[in-house]
């Protein structure tokens, strides 16, 4: 009798377990603080803390608190944060106890309004966090929220701001939150290639996308992370078209989860515009501003909504030149099903350029129709050997141009989210599970595929390139003329830090 109730014990907690990873994330550390506000300022469903209940936090030699009328911000559902600020004339710095070790998300509210004789905008500073410089000698323009996520291992975190000379630091708003530990893991790997040391990189979003779809804001994403739709970013937006079929994605056990990219952005997707025309053979290209002398993580997000049947739609994915998942078959990645979310990873070599094009096409393999699509994408720009995610402090780019000939391995690996977590429990639980049956407990439980531990296995192709730096010249002569005009103006309107506001 005891043991049965400790089965059924382990069998609920189990069951609790998985319920949290598969749907509402709780952050284990979760700090919240509307700077400068005088009451707490609710966002969505999560509270901002008013100042003066963080002050426990804030350690600074000096007190200025800032306000502005709300008229002067655009409407934001999260604008109310913006409204007030706290200003650091000396160095000062937040420390929040952690008490789960893992990645942790450094989200930064920054608007620079004038109070008094303080001009936000001539504001210069730096913030560090962990022997990481996260900005350098910043200052911003209009409203920009930045994202940053580092590991903690220690008990605390501790994020500095340091005025630059004769300037001062301000900040809006900030957020310091728990990440799933399996949202971003240690390799990109397969076969005998990967990437190693993902843990100690600090990470910077530098933007995140959701091909053929609306705006997907922080309230209806399970992480409050906010996807900006993707047609600003076409090369040629005449090649393109969106295809929409949310209610059709079902997420399976051991790939992405809704944790690593909600149901709006897996059931909207960018195809190509075939027009009919069977012999259609053309790339659809996107392409971003970034930041030369880093290396990026990029996480592409696929879900074929778009198929009638299994093993219909072959493509090939590009990074700048280079093909990092030839002949990509989505159904024998998801495990023979349409429909399931299922990711990439991805780790270019240090870019050269201040551009990132990525690019999808057909794959000679014989497609029933050619086409290729893509369903999210997210752009993390990786720390450099100093430590540092600043573009100031960047290897100038033709320094690192020379040494961008040498062969960089770049790792690609499939999401396989929980999977690896998830197998010791799936034997737990299943041993559980064929004594609770004997017992006659086995109608509440929903069996899962083993299959699905397997997937971290089914690595798509391994890197190894130059990082894809150089546009050809020989592209498309449509594509070129459109960039030369479009993507000026657009990289212009979305400044690389401003993923955030559109
Ligand atoms: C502000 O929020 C905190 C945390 O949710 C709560 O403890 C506190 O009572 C709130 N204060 C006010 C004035 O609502
Ligand atoms: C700004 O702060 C002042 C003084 O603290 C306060 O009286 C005023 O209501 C605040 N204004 C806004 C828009 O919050
Ligand atoms: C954080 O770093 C520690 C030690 O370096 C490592 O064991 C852990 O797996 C890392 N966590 C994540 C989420 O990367
Ligand atoms: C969240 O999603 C729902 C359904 O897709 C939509 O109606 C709503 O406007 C979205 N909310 C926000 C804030 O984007
Ligand atoms: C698609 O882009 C890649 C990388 O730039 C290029 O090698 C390939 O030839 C392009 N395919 C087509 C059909 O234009
Ligand atoms: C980023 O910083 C970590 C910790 O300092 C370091 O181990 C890693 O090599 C750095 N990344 C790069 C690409 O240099
Ligand atoms: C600031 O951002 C908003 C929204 O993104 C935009 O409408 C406005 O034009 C921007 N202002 C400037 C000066 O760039």
């Amino acid at each position: 009798m005891g043991c049965f109730k400790f089965d059924l014990f382990i069998w609920v907690l189990s069951l609790l377990c998985l319920g949290l990873l598969c749907s509402g994330f709780v952050p284990a550390d979760n700090y919240l603080i509307d700077c400068g506000s005088l009451a707490n300022t609710t966002v969505g469903n999560r509270v901002f803390l008013a100042d003066n209940l963080a002050s426990k936090y804030l350690s600074s030699p000096k007190d200025v608190v800032a306000n502005v009328s709300l008229k002067s911000i655009t409407s934001f559902d999260d604008s109310p944060l913006y409204q007030t600020a706290r200003i650091f004339p000396e160095s000062s710095k937040y420390t929040f106890s952690i008490s789960h070790s893992g990645r942790h998300w450094i989200r930064l509210y920054f608007y620079p309004f004038v109070f008094g004789s303080y001009d936000l905008s001539k504001a210069k500073f730096s913030i560090s966090a962990q022997n990481f410089a996260l900005l350098t000698d910043f200052s911003v323009q209009n409203t920009t929220l930045k994202e940053f996520s580092v590991n903690v291992t220690s008990d605390s975190l501790v994020i500095t701001f340091t005025p630059s000379s004769n300037s001062f630091a301000f900040l809006n708003a900030i957020e310091v939150v728990s990440v799933p530990d399996q949202l971003i893991t240690d390799d990109v790997s397969s076969g005998s290639e990967k990437f190693q040391g993902l843990m100690n990189q600090a990470l910077e979003t530098a933007w995140r996308v959701n091909m053929g779809g609306p705006i997907v804001s922080f309230e209806n994403d399970t992480l409050w992370r906010t996807w900006v739709p993707d047609q600003s970013f076409l090369v040629n937006e005449n090649l393109a078209k969106d295809f929409s079929n949310i209610a059709a994605v079902k997420y399976d056990v051991g790939l992405a989860t809704e944790d690593i990219a909600p149901q709006t952005v897996y059931g909207t997707l960018t195809e190509m515009n075939s027009a009919d025309n069977p012999n259609s053979n053309f790339n659809v290209t996107w392409e971003f501003t970034v930041d030369p002398g880093f290396q990026y993580l990029v996480r592409f997000h696929f879900c074929d909504v778009v198929s009638k049947s299994l093993n219909q739609l072959y493509f090939n994915v590009y990074v700048d030149s280079s093909n990092v998942a030839p002949d990509l078959d989505l159904s024998t990645s998801t495990i023979n099903k349409l429909a399931v979310p299922y990711y990439l990873d991805i780790v270019t070599a240090s870019i050269v350029r201040n551009k990132l094009r990525i690019s999808i096409g057909p794959s000679a393999v014989n497609n029933a129709y050619p086409n290729a699509i893509l369903n999210g994408l997210e752009i993390m720009k990786m720390n450099n050997s100093a430590g540092s995610l600043s573009g100031t402090n960047s290897v100038s780019p033709s320094n690192s141009s020379s040494k961008s000939n040498v062969g960089v391995i770049v790792g690609a690996s499939v999401g396989s989210f929980i999977a690896v977590a998830l197998a010791g429990v799936l034997f737990v639980l299943c041993r559980r599970r064929k004594r609770l049956a004997d017992q006659g407990h086995s109608k509440t439980w929903s069996p899962f595929s083993m299959n699905g531990t397997n997937s971290h296995t089914m690595g798509t192709k391994v890197l190894v390139g130059d990082g894809s730096v150089d546009l050809p010249p020989h592209g498309h002569p449509s594509c070129v003329v459109h960039m030369m005009g479009d993507c000026e103006r657009k990289a212009y309107a979305y400044p690389a830090s401003d993923f955030y506001h559109m």
